[in-house]
Order: C-alpha cells, then sequence, then structure tokens
C-alpha cells in the first residue's frame, strides 16, 4: 500500500501487511455473516490465509488481531492503550498505570514495543565514544530503552551529522517535576554531542485534547517554554516552536505532515492509538504533526533543505507510539528513521502504578511549588517502602523498591555512593521513612529554587529569540 487509497496486493511494511490482514479478517467475517456464494468465501479464507504465511515469514510472528506489529518487526506490538493480559500495564501517550507497586515492568515493555534494552554494553560504549562518564539517566538505566542508538554512535564516531527532537504538550502553565527528566537529559545530550536540537510545543494537540481555547493553549505554549528554556539550553543551537505558529509560517513542514498524512490509514491509526468513530478528525491527524520534526526537511532554516540528517529524540516511553509510526512511514516516504531514547516514568507521589501527572495536584510536584508546599506533599503524601512502626522498621528494614522517595533520589541525587548507602540504610533500618524524605526535600528544595530563580531571568525577548524561525550555529 502506498497511500490511503489502499492496495490489496502489494504490501510493504509489517503495519500494512497487518492492515491488510484485518480488512481481510473483516472481509471472510462479512461474506460468511451475508451467507455468500461459497466460492467467494473460499477464495476470500484462501486470501487471508496466504496474507498470514506472508505475515509470518515477514514479522517472525504468527497475525494476532488487535496486535499491530512493532516497527522493526520483531515483537508483537499490543498498540498504545493496549493491557498487557499477564501484568495489566497500560503504557501509552495518554494512560500509564500499573498494578505492581514496583512500577511498570520495563522489560516486558521492551519486548511489547519491540524496542531495545540500554545494555550496560551500550553505556560503556557511550562512555568511550564521548570520552566522558554518562549521565546519571543512564547509569541507573532511568533512559532505560532505545531505537537505532548503535547506529546514531557511528554517525558521531564518523562525524557525520545528527540532530535532537524532542516536545512538550502545554496543557496549563506549571510544568511538573516528571516533565523535566527528558529536558535534563536533552541538555545534557545537546552539550555533549554539540547538535543542533529542536523542541516541538504541541499547542494544537493540547487543543484538540482538552476543554481550553486555542489562546489558551499558545500562552501556556510559550509560558512552558520558559521552564525548558530554565533547563539551561544554548540560543544559538535551539529552536523551540509552537505548532500553531510554525505550521503555517513554513511550507517545508506542512509538506512532510501532508506527505506522512498520506502514508497512513485510518485503521493504523486506531491500532497504535486507539482512536475511535467518535474522536474528531483532528485527533486522528495529528500523529503526523508530532511525526514531521524527525525529517530534517522540517526545519530549511537550520538544515538548508536537507533532507538526509538523522534525528534522535529523548522522551519517556509514553510517546513511543508516535514514533513507532513515524518509523514505518520515514522510507516510505524517502527520510531516515529517527533514533529513540526512552525514560521510565517519575512516578506519581502515591506509587509507581501511576506517572506524575498534571491533572492531580497532589500526585504532582509542580515547578511552581513554594519549599513549604514540596515538603508538605512530601510528608503527607509520598508513599512509603518503610515500617508502621519504628520498632518494626528498625528489625526488618524498609523497602526502597517502592519507596517513592528513594526512587525520586534515584533521578537527582548526583553521587552514586551516598544513593547505594541510602539504600543499604533504608534496607537494613538504620534510616527511617521521615529521615529518608528529609534528604529528598533537602535535595529538591534548592533544585527547584535554583529552576525558579533561572526562570525568573527568562524574558519574553528571550523566548522570543528561541521561538524564532532562525539558522542556528551550525553548517549545513
Ligand atoms: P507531555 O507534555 O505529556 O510530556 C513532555 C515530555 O515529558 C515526558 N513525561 C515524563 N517523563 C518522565 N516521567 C513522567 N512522569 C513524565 N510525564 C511526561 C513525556 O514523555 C515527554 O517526553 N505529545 C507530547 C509532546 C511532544 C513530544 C514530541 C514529546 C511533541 N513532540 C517529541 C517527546 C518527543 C506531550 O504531550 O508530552
Amino acid at each position: 500500500m502506498t497511500d490511503c487509497q489502499g492496495d490489496a496486493e502489494v504490501a510493504k511494511s509489517p503495519l500494512e501487511l497487518y492492515e491488510q490482514l484485518t480488512a481481510q479478517g473483516d472481509e471472510v467475517r462479512t461474506l460468511k455473516t451475508a451467507k455468500a456464494d461459497k466460492a467467494e468465501i473460499d477464495a476470500a479464507v484462501q486470501l487471508l490465509l496466504k496474507l498470514k504465511v506472508g505475515y509470518k515469514q515477514m514479522t517472525g510472528q504468527d497475525f494476532k488481531a488487535g496486535c499491530p506489529p512493532s516497527d522493526n518487526s520483531v515483537a508483537p506490538n499490543n498498540g498504545p492503550a493496549a493491557v498487557d493480559a499477564d501484568d495489566e500495564d497500560t503504557v501509552d501517550p495518554w494512560n500509564v498505570s500499573t498494578s505492581n507497586a514496583k512500577g511498570v515492568d520495563y522489560d516486558k515493555l521492551i519486548v511489547r514495543f519491540g524496542s531495545s534494552k540500554i545494555d550496560k554494553e551500550l553505556v560503556d560504549r557511550i562512555e568511550k565514544v564521548l570520552g566522558q562518564k554518562p549521565h546519571r539517566f543512564l547509569r541507573r538505566g532511568i533512559f532505560f530503552s532505545h531505537r537505532d542508538m548503535q547506529q546514531v554512535l557511528d554517525a558521531y564516531e564518523k562525524h557525520k551529522s545528527f540532530y535532537l527532537y524532542t516536545g512538550r504538550g502545554p496543557s496549563s502553565e506549571a510544568m511538573h517535576v516528571g516533565h523535566l527528566i527528558p529536558f535534563i537529559f536533552t541538555k545534557w545530550l545537546q552539550d555533549v554531542f554539540d547538535i543542533p536540537l529542536v523542541i516541538q510545543m504541541t499547542d494544537d494537540e493540547k487543543y484538540l485534547w482538552k476543554d481550553l481555547t486555542l489562546e489558551d493553549c499558545h500562552h501556556f505554549a510559550v509560558e512552558n517554554a520558559k521552564d525548558i528554556i530554565a533547563c539551561g539550553f544554548d540560543v544559538n543551537k535551539t529552536f523551540i516552536f509552537s505548532d500553531l505558529d510554525y505550521m503555517g509560517a513554513t511550507p517545508e513542514f506542512y509538506r512532510n505532515v501532508v506527505k506522512i498524512q498520506k502514508h497512513v490509514t485510518f485503521n493504523q491509526v486506531k491500532g497504535i492509538f486507539g482512536f475511535t468513530d467518535s474522536d474528531c478528525i483532528g485527533k486522528i491527524s495529528f500523529p503526523a504533526i508530532q511525526a514531521a520534526p524527525s525529517f530534517s526537511s522540517s526545519f530549511p532554516q537550520i538544515f538548508k533543505g536537507r533532507k538526509d540528517i538523522q534525528c534522535l529524540i529523548p522522551c519517556a516511553i509514553d510517546q513511543d507510539p508516535y514514533f513507532r509510526m513515524t518509523r514505518d512511514v520515514a522510507p516510505r516516504i524517502g527520510y531516515p528513521k529517527p533514533a529513540l531514547l526512552h525514560s521510565t516514568f517519575f512516578p506519581a507521589l502515591q506509587g509507581a502504578q501511576t506517572k506524575m501527572s498534571a491533572s492531580d495536584a497532589n500526585s504532582s510536584i509542580f515547578l511552581t511549588d513554594t519549599p513549604k508546599q514540596l515538603k508538605n506533599k512530601v510528608n503527607k503524601h509520598a508513599f512509603s517502602g518503610g515500617k508502621d512502626t519504628v520498632e518494626e522498621h528498625r528489625k526488618y528494614g524498609g523497602n526502597p523498591d517502592i519507596d517513592v522517595a528513594f526512587m525520586y533520589l534515584t533521578f537527582f541525587l548526583e553521587d552514586d555512593e551516598q544513593l547505594e548507602k541510602i539504600r543499604q540504610d533504608y534496607t537494613s533500618g538504620a534510616l527511617l521513612t521521615g529521615e529518608l524524605k528529609k534528604i529528598l526535600i533537602e535535595t529538591l528544595q534548592p533544585m527547584i529554587a535554583q529552576h525558579q530563580e533561572r526562570r525568573k531571568q527568562v524574558t519574553d525577548e528571550i523566548v522570543k529569540q528561541f521561538m524564532t524561525p532562525r539558522p542556528l550555529n551550525f553548517n549545513f
């Protein structure tokens, strides 16, 4: 299939073959229900069987209705809102939940999504290639999964260009600490690789999904850009854009959106994102807009029309459905597939069964929280892996694997040895829950205060500089 018209004979990718199979299964059912001519039913069944054999040859797996293939065709992809029957983990751009107090089973997710684990070998290679200690998010498995990172490192070693792309859906003025994770890491990647970065503010997405006006969403995009800039990005190397502004201003961007739209069917986005017939058409076509920045030709002012520059996308794994789709489309429109680095989720205060989410104020520490608010939230709401009484805790010890204060420290405490000592002391019972929470509060309070201080320095003029389409300090 090369476009939305469909082509029942030639399938070029596992996802297309999956679509053909799904449609053919529907066709067989319809014929049977309508008690059609036996020869007609037989012919349809034969075609279905033929497609199933082809699918098995292409993906190495049996066709399973409702389970689209992953982009590299080696593992089943249960779609976005899919609930894994074994472990009940749900991970998609809108929902993250698990019944396991330790959080999502990320190893299973790697298999389900068909990505690759960031193992010790890869972390060692990153260290060797960069000649410096990997970021704590890599050392501690917080960025745990990738697609094509080895290829990116090969390119770097051969002095080939690539660029970074990440984003934010601006749904309110205040971002929470979880939102900082990909930006902190992206800042590190920009520093160590010294490459251009584009940041998409999907104000259009938030307008389509939430009960907000276009003006609100655009305003939030500009306000959130201030928090992002406060992470320390270099204005000479970074372009931040609002979809509502940039789509109309840059014909090349919209041309890429349209190319992507032509190569993805409604059935495919239903399979990947769980859209239903009653979703508005804006939602159905939105994935093409999040895909377009993965292609360098969407930024002619930066890449001078070059189409061949590979992109590396750091994000939490909830965004992967967008990029599975993008990677499926890329070769069909003549562009390189984007590479990805996926992070785990910064958990809600109430526990790792769900990610920190802006829609629940008590589950989140916001970047606007005062030191007192932060202290109260941690003391009152942070789920504890400690025992009920001091005596029991001293005797049996606490469980850091389910303790939210300890989990937060793994994200933000830089010193590996100190973190390990805290883990041991908490496990043995030498460190009490209140003491652990105090360490967390003392780690987060200055971090957030410094962020607020840096954000205050970000004037409207600075935001405008970052958000103006312009060449960056790189020669292409
Ligand atoms: P949004 O605004 O939901 O999230 C912004 C980024 O933060 C990550 N994230 C988290 N990471 C760790 N722990 C959490 N609790 C947590 N919550 C959110 C998200 O994975 C994301 O990386 N549609 C996107 C915006 C977007 C985008 C992109 C994101 C557009 N293009 C390219 C990443 C890469 C969104 O609404 O993100």
